[in-house]
């Protein structure tokens, strides 16, 4: 086996918020991947950072009274602690806020300007006047021009599915400062993506992606390739356009270059040639792993990118699907959406590493990670098949032999099946089947468990004159174990650590050329992992209810002006109602709703509310609340609403319905 050198890389998180179980499928996937790499004796790096620019980061600075750079020096100390907590094992977590990246962004810029990739031209742009910046679409809230649902962002109506302009919202607001926006005009620039139809034609088919991947490409492709806007106006955190004062690189173009700069960085600390893997003439390997919803990105812009400046191209990106717990997308209001620090509060972070490799293919599916079958698994598996191995064997070594293994292997045979399943395991590991390859180690434990309950130490240890036998079988045992801990290291290094302590031996490669131990002294066994204990699961997710605040959208103004005066008879118009709610729902494929039935007296009303982020479905059940009871019935996408629920409050959790005092009863009018 000749040494390969592979460089791989996860996506670069964004620095303006706490790792959740949704990211750790991938850095935990990489890491299982470049772990076995490396156990395979390959010169494998795995290269990441933060990634730090744009809107989004220098909007939450603001409100937090930070400095960009303030904000993302804690958040990245805070994802470090998280992954290194996780085992997730960097060879180098940089910044995309870097000097490195700074010069290869410009570098690469440069490259591809003189090459004649990059134009310019003016646009017109929604622009707030009071914060004086411009806003992209998600930063602009107003009413649907078609279904009149409020609060929909510039891009596309949630409630109705139309998709429009954000010039074409009603009553159009800054989600940021809730002032009406202007439109103004604005030099900018352009990556000319076009230029490169026929390269990317070729090298989307090339195998460097999964097949779906390519098809949807393929897709793309044909519908033409635009230009890609690659410039931001201030004020902006990143870097600034050589020769284009006031307009910055868009955070997009120089994340990905943030891959290089993070593995610069990480040449200067230990004298690698950085050329070797970058150069358009390698046999380095190059691999990125990324989510279902950053493919354009990676896959289009990226490899264009590379060619244009004259550096190589991926070998190969791997996407994979999104994380859902219990069946449903991870939700604030459901405690499901769970930060990597509070799993870690509570719970072993190697049951998450098993379960999720338990759970991934090398396909785009989503994953579920669902907490009865979490620790059943877990419990099953590891718990109740691995260690247990280790348990029922160690005790008769240590009491009856003084701690050390018999002088021969009694079951060469079956030693033998052991290591001859490393070639198919190793494949499939290769190729990310790692829900396959933890199947057919599980398939191997079950022989191991097989063959003590067939030998039955616990009565042959009764028995006189049978001392070689039971010697014999719990050594077999403890061997097994041992290639098992070979099989799971790249997926529970800790436990195979702790393991290879009790074992006393160094740390294991891979299962070539591994020979039984025997006359060998282990140590004292100390349980290496416990059962999931459920109560543990419940509190992560109270303690995720509690995160609600933490990672909320941007938010409107709490007190909005008060602004036009209304005639006493326009008001008189308004139909006010207490409303007694009967009944509150989820709506399938909605963010924001809740479907209420209310009774306003003489009737019962279908109101639809963009209440969810505020409330769960069972604080509505039984609360009065006031309707507007004569607003003209709207079509929505998920059926008829007939009146609408007041509130008050800036969005997300800071929401309040409004409720009369006790005695008021249903279908009084509010005057
Ligand atoms: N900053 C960009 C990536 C730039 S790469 C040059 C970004 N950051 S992210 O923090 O939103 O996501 C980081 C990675 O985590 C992405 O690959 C993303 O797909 C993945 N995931 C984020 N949420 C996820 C789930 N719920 N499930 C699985 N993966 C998820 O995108
Ligand atoms: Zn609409």
């Amino acid at each position: 086996m000749s040494k390969r050198k592979i460089l791989v890389t996860s996506a670069l998180p964004y620095a303006n918020g706490p790792i959740h179980l949704g990211h750790l499928v991938e850095y935990i996937q990489t890491d299982i991947w470049t772990r076995f790499q490396k156990q395979r004796g390959h010169q494998c790096y795995y290269i990441c950072a933060d990634d730090t620019h744009g809107t989004p980061i220098m909007l939450k600075a603001d409100r937090e009274g930070l400095t960009p750079e303030e904000l993302i020096a804690n958040i990245e100390q805070q994802h470090r602690a998280d992954f290194a907590e996780f085992n997730v094992s960097f060879d180098n977590y940089h910044s995309t806020h870097s000097k490195e990246n700074k010069e290869f962004s410009t570098l690469i810029y440069q490259r591809l300007q003189q090459a004649g990739h990059i134009s310019s031209r003016t646009i017109t742009q929604a622009y707030d006047p009071d914060k004086k910046m411009f806003l992209s679409d998600r930063f602009i809230k107003g009413e649907c021009p078609k279904c009149g649902a409020q609060d929909q962002y510039g891009d596309g109506c949630e409630v109705c599915s139309a998709t429009y302009a954000p010039t074409d919202l009603k009553n159009a607001v800054s989600a940021i400062s809730g002032a009406k926006p202007i439109e103004k005009e604005s030099l900018h620039y352009f990556f000319d993506l076009a230029n490169f139809s026929e390269m990317l034609n070729e090298w989307t088919k090339d195998g460097h992606l999964q097949s779906e991947v390519a098809n949807k490409l393929a897709e793309w492709l044909d519908g033409g390739l635009k230009q890609w806007d690659i410039s931001r106006d201030a004020p902006y955190f990143g870097f600034e356009i050589p020769d284009a004062p006031g307009k910055y690189f868009y955070v997009w173009l120089d994340a990905p270059i943030g891959y290089m700069a993070s593995f610069k960085n990480f040449c200067e600390k230990q004298a690698l040639n950085f050329d070797d893997f970058w150069q358009p003439e390698t046999d380095t390997e190059l691999y990125h792993f990324i989510g279902k919803d950053i493919i354009y990105f990676h896959a289009l812009f990226w490899p264009a990118m590379l060619t244009g400046a004259n550096f190589r191209t991926p070998s190969a990106i791997f996407a994979h699907g999104f994380l859902t717990v219990n069946g449903e997308k991870m939700s604030k209001s459901r405690g499901t959406f769970i930060t990597a620090r509070t799993y870690l509060d509570h719970l072993n972070p190697e049951y998450l590493r098993y379960y999720f490799a338990a759970k991934l293919s090398n396909g785009l599916d989503d994953i579920d990670l669902n907490f009865e079958d979490f620790s059943q698994r877990v419990n099953s598996d590891l718990v109740g098949k691995v260690v247990n191995i280790a348990s029922r064997c160690s005790g008769f070594i240590k009491k009856r032999f003084d701690g050390l293994l018999s002088t021969s292997c009694s079951e060469p045979e079956l030693f033998q099946i052991f290591i001859d399943a490393n070639d198919s395991i190793a494949k499939l590991y290769e190729n990310r089947e790692f829900s396959k390859a933890m199947r057919e180690i599980m398939a191997l434990a079950d022989k191991a468990n097989q063959y003590i309950d067939d030998k039955k130490p616990w009565l042959i240890a009764k028995e006189e004159g049978k001392e070689q036998e039971l010697h014999d079988v719990c050594s077999m045992g403890i061997n097994l174990f041992r290639l098992l801990c070979v099989y799971l290291k790249p997926v529970v290094p800790h436990l195979v650590a702790e393991a290879e302590i009790f074992l006393n031996i160094e740390s294991q490669g891979w299962a070539v050329g591994i020979k039984p131990l025997v006359n060998h002294p282990i140590n004292k066994f100390k349980p290496l992992m416990t059962r999931v204990e459920p109560d543990k699961i419940a509190a992560i997710i109270e303690a995720s209810k509690e995160n609600l605040e933490k990672v909320s959208e941007p938010k409107l103004k709490q007190f909005e002006p008060i602004t036009d005066e209304i005639e006493f008879d326009d008001f008189a118009k308004i139909d006010l109602r207490i409303a007694k709610i009967i009944k509150a729902e989820h709506v399938k494929g909605a963010d924001k709703l809740l479907q209420l039935t209310v009774d306003i007296g003489d009737e019962t009303r279908n109101v639809f509310a963009g209440i969810k982020s505020a409330y769960a479905p069972e604080e509505l059940e039984g609360r009065y609340t006031v309707v507007v009871a004569n607003l003209k019935p709207r079509k929505m996408r998920f059926g008829l609403s007939e009146g609408m629920v007041l509130a008050a409050g800036a969005g997300g959790k800071d929401l309040w319905i409004l409720s009369p005092d006790e005695g008021a009863v249903a279908g009084m009018r509010v005057k």
